[in-house]
């Protein structure tokens, strides 16, 4: 059977918008669509937006502009623009249809009812009609999908002052248990080994629907659906990452003992002024807690620096708390102002673009010093991979649990993509790691 139209996908972002895209994807294929190589070759262009730095935003408006030239050569392209540009309020509509008159649908952030409207309209004969319960991967899917994401918290009501994400994604929304674990079978039944469940805050997961599982249940649940080898979650908030998380990736050993909790800062001030509602010291602590629980756990970070007010001693405060947690993993990022934020709205934004530049370097540059020295001990330790991809070198691509990169060598050949594998550390530098199977 011939394909019903031809879609391509360009999307940029967080993981959240990842799960977006692909749902999205999956949504097309069941109505007839099937990928194409390129946005020319394309019935359908579908583009998946950022806006939480204005670099992202930059990215989207030279990437809508090509569209724009591409629409005007073939007026019956379908272009439709998806994600946090648009964002979930329809306020926002009119003002979107009058900047890129081009754009035949908008569609808010993990929302595809209005997709769904606009493809029964445009192809009416494609077959078979849309389920209500949309599948979680796109047929097109390689059968060696191992990883994937599964959304459990929508939006974030937390306000911090400089995030644009509650703006663009509503209020804070957990899907019900029932939901993610039948999405979790559907995932398992298609090969997949590894979830990430995603939410802004996902450690308040459940707190907004009565009854509700709480996150490190949910967790023990769905490491327990067949087939479901490991089982992570990202992101997590400082005041809301409680102990029985521990617990669960303490007796559960399904669900990795790796942990994204942003800091965001190391200067207390900083930190009130991003509304942030923790101190330096209330973060080494939560750390301590975890480390004294579980000695392997790995940590992943993220800070902003250049916040407004910034100081030079504000910023050795963020040095001195990345040297006392040591994280395995550091997501950097200048800070930019977004609109309608308490920061763009309240601050000026006086940290001068080099001043940003220098110390964003300086704590990559301690990030890698710090993971050099942490890695010196792992060369001779046998670690489990959960292998992702066959190289094209002949290496395998793999994780251990607490998320280190580690690419094997010397495996059996009847070791396929979903497999665990225990390799031998080899070589370890600060970002990945060779390992003999
Ligand atoms: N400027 C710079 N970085 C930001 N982030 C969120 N908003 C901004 C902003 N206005 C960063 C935070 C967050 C990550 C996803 O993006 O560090 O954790």
């Amino acid at each position: 059977m011939l394909p019903a139209f031809r879609y391509h996908l360009w999307t940029i972002g967080c993981q959240m918008n990842e799960a977006d895209a692909t749902r999205a994807a999956a949504l097309l294929e069941t109505v007839g669509g099937a990928p194409a190589p390129d946005a020319p070759s394309a019935d359908l262009l579908l583009l998946n937006t950022c806006v939480v730095r204005q670099q992202a935003e930059d990215k989207i408006h030279s990437r809508l502009r090509y569209v724009a030239e591409l629409k005007r050569r073939r007026p019956a392209l379908l272009v439709v623009l998806m994600g946090c540009m648009v964002g979930a309020n329809p306020d926002r509509l009119p003002a979107l249809r009058a900047q890129y008159p081009f754009v035949d649908l908008f569609l808010p952030p993990s929302d595809l009812a209005p997709l769904r409207d606009l493809l029964s309209a445009a192809y009416p004969a494609s077959a078979p009609p849309v389920p209500e319960d949309l599948p979680v991967l796109p047929p097109s899917a390689p059968a060696s999908t191992v990883l994937a994401h599964l959304p459990a918290v929508l939006g974030c009501s937390h306000a911090c002052a400089y995030c644009i994400i509650p703006y663009r994604r509503g209020p804070e929304r957990s899907r019900p248990s029932s939901v993610i674990l039948r999405e979790a079978r559907a995932l398992a039944a298609r090969g997949v080994c590894e979830i990430t469940l995603l939410g802004q805050i996902i450690d308040r997961y459940g707190l907004d629907l009565p009854g509700e599982l709480r996150l490190s249940a949910l967790l023990r649940a769905v490491a327990a659906v067949p087939g479901i080898r490991r089982v992570r979650f990202l992101t997590g908030h400082p005041n809301w990452f409680t102990p029985d998380l521990l617990d669960a990736a303490a007796d559960t050993p399904a669900i990795c003992p790796y942990f994204e909790i942003p800091a965001q800062a190391g200067s207390d001030r900083v930190l009130a002024a991003m509304r942030r509602g923790y101190t330096a010291d209330d973060y080494r602590r939560l750390v301590d807690a975890i480390r004294a629980r579980l000695p392997s756990a790995g940590l992943s970070t993220d800070i902003i620096v250049g916040f407004p007010g910034e100081t030079d001693s504000d910023f050795a405060e963020t040095v001195r708390l990345m040297r006392d947690v040591r994280p395995d993993m550091m997501r950097i990022a200048k800070y930019s102002p977004r609109p309608l934020t308490l920061s763009a709205r309240t601050m000026p934004d006086d940290v001068p673009p080099d001043v940003k530049e220098t110390r964003r370097l300086e704590l990559e540059s301690l990030l890698r010093d710090i993971l050099t020295e942490k890695h010196a001990a792992w060369t001779g330790r046998t670690v489990e991979i959960l292998v992702e991809s066959l190289e094209p070198n002949g290496r395998l691509r793999g994780r251990t649990p607490d998320a280190k990169l580690v690419f094997a060598e010397g495996a059996p050949t009847t070791v396929h993509p979903g497999d665990l594998l225990s390799a031998r550390i080899r070589w370890a530098g600060p970002f990945s790691m060779i390992a003999d199977a």
